[in-house]
């Protein structure tokens, strides 16, 4: 995963008012320069009456798998295309980096790994991906586990002192899983138990604040916060600043007591990848004790709040739709739960339970394609660049000049009627369908072969029509985390309770920052099962 092909020594200069205005120029310089180029017109009010990337759906089936979106003075390409994603985020991937979303995110993240310039990025990755060991996702298991039986404690009393006579809760689900979501990544990153699921505290406070502030960052059109004095004067902002003052004392505490406790019998255990004895297998110890007392504090606290936010919301999200998606197909509901009666028989979950919860982990993956987080990927060229030609009205490739801002749209590949059956319906089972014909223009199935041995279908099975954590070498570290811990958690949870929406699904209305969650709530009807 973590082949680096010669990266550009290309560094990012630190930004400063004036830039956004120069990247407003380049941008718009750029945006006239795509000759050619299908051009969908954007109106303020698509990005504010509904989520993005529905308009960019729609401009799809008009425009084509490639075409300038301008909104006023901005302008953006939109990719809807398997070769020319592949281009991007593997082929030439080091000629692109994160553009607006490096902006958005590097008050927060710092050097991080998401926004991280190219020579940071290439530093830091080689030293987080051997932290996500398989053995280092195995030892996890048992956090997952843990993690997911404490939230069915919780509901499991909910019922018991409900007031509805039918031995049944009403509760939000979105809320649940994101509390849960927290509590892992807290306990696998860097061995800090939130309970979140159980109790309110500053720092959980903190934490949601930061991410609702990164959301109204990424959906807000003119970046205010830069200005001089707003972090002072503007309410909102004053909060952003001691929110990220918490969480920052918050890990740099941690990050001091790793230090503080490092132990060679623990760096002799960790370089056997022997987790089962360690009494801390997070990733935090893992980077503290391997490098030794010579890593650098503040890129360790970027590298942990980058994965705090990464690995949250987004595996909340999935469990989310997959709960959404299974209640509205209450016969797949009941395939999930005689998989998982038939195989979480007795025992702790393991390794190779999870192997065996096959139709579980397909209704995973399905609910990442048809509600993939985030549902764009956004980059900027670093210097010009030829597309290459893809499929649907994409056939030409396009010149792009250096400046150009790019959304892979990762929610048009997930639902393009051009590579997928049926692309709006929830079928897990799409996924055991092999690949019919090399030839066929366009992409008609899996093919098995590339990858040999995957639990879960990726990117390099479906050829790039199928990007739900990225691809290329910026892809995400964390996939196979988050995958089994979506997996435990929807199994144990599915093994409990038989799970109905209070109302129709009409009402779950979707809204979008960096990932796609409910409007208000996903309300369900729980009850215990017999
Ligand atoms: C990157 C999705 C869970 C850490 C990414 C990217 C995607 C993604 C699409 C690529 C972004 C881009 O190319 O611009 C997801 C989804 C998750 C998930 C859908 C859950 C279902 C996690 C978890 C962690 C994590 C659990 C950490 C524990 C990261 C990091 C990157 C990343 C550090 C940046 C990688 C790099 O640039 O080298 N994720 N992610 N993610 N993700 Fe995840």
């Amino acid at each position: 995963r973590c082949q680096l092909p010669g990266v550009d020594k290309t560094t990012k200069p630190k930004r400063n008012l004036f830039d956004n205005a120069s990247n407003l120029l380049t941008n718009l310089l750029a945006g006239s320069n795509l000759k050619n180029m299908p051009v969908a017109e954007g109106a303020v009010t698509d990005l504010f009456d509904r989520p993005l990337f529905y308009s960019l759906y729609d401009w799809f089936l008009e425009h084509g798998s490639v075409y300038k979106l301008a909104f006023g003075p901005k302008s953006f390409v939109v990719v809807s295309d398997p070769i020319v994603a592949r281009y991007i985020l593997r082929e030439n991937a080091f000629s692109y980096d994160k553009g607006v979303l490096a902006e958005i995110l590097e008050p927060i993240m710092g050097k991080g790994l998401i926004p991280a310039d190219l020579d940071t990025w290439k530093q830091r990755r080689k030293v987080i991906t051997p932290g996500f060991h398989a053995l280092f996702i195995e030892a996890m298991v048992r956090v997952f586990t843990k993690c997911s039986e404490r939230t069915i404690l919780k509901l499991e009393a909910l019922i018991e002192k409900g007031d509805h006579g039918d031995k049944s809760t009403i509760v939000n689900l979105e809320e649940e899983f994101s509390n849960l979501a927290l509590d892992i990544i807290g306990l696998g990153v860097f061995n800090f138990d939130f309970d979140s699921v159980n109790k309110e505290s500053p720092v959980i406070k903190a934490v949601y604040g930061t991410l609702f502030e990164a959301e109204h960052r990424s959906t807000f059109y003119i970046p205010y916060w830069n200005l001089p004095l707003t972090q002072w004067i503007v309410p909102r902002q004053r909060k952003f600043r001691s929110d990220l003052k918490v969480i920052n004392d918050c890990l740099d505490d941690l990050i001091k007591n790793a230090k503080e406790t490092r132990q060679e019998a623990d760096v002799e255990k960790l370089q056997q990848r022997d987790y089962s004895s360690l009494k801390d297998a997070s990733l935090l110890r893992f980077l503290v004790d391997m490098r030794g007392a010579d890593v650098d504090d503040r890129q360790l606290r970027d590298d942990l709040m980058t994965m705090l936010i990464a690995g949250h919301e987004t595996t909340a999200a999935v469990l989310t739709w997959s709960i959404f998606l299974l209640a509205q197909n209450p016969t797949k509901m009941r395939k999930a739960q005689a998989e998982i009666d038939s195989v979480l028989i007795d025992g702790a979950i393991t390794a190779e339970k999870l192997k065996k919860l096959e139709y579980i982990r397909l209704i995973i993956v399905e609910a990442l394609r048809l509600y993939p987080q985030p549902p764009l990927l956004i980059r900027r060229s670093l210097r010009p660049d030829k597309l290459p030609g893809g499929y649907n009205g994409a056939k030409e490739g396009y010149e792009i000049p250096a400046g150009t801002d790019i959304f892979l749209s990762i929610y048009n590949l997930h639902r393009s009627p051009y590579f997928w059956d049926s692309p709006n319906e929830f079928e897990p089972e799409r996924f055991t369908v092999p690949k019919k014909d090399e030839n066929i223009e366009g992409w008609a199935g899996f093919d098995p072969d590339r990858s040999p041995g995957a639990m879960y279908p990726n990117e390099i099975i479906a050829d790039f029509a199928f990007l739900p954590f990225g691809g290329g070498p910026r892809k995400c570290v964390g996939d196979q985390f988050a995958l089994l811990e979506s997996t435990v958690a929807l199994a144990l949870l599915l093994q409990k309770f038989d799970v109905e929406l209070r109302g129709s699904p009409d009402e779950v209305e979707m809204v979008t920052g960096a990932t796609i969650h409910t409007k208000n709530g996903l309300w369900c009807r729980l009850r215990k099962r017999t």
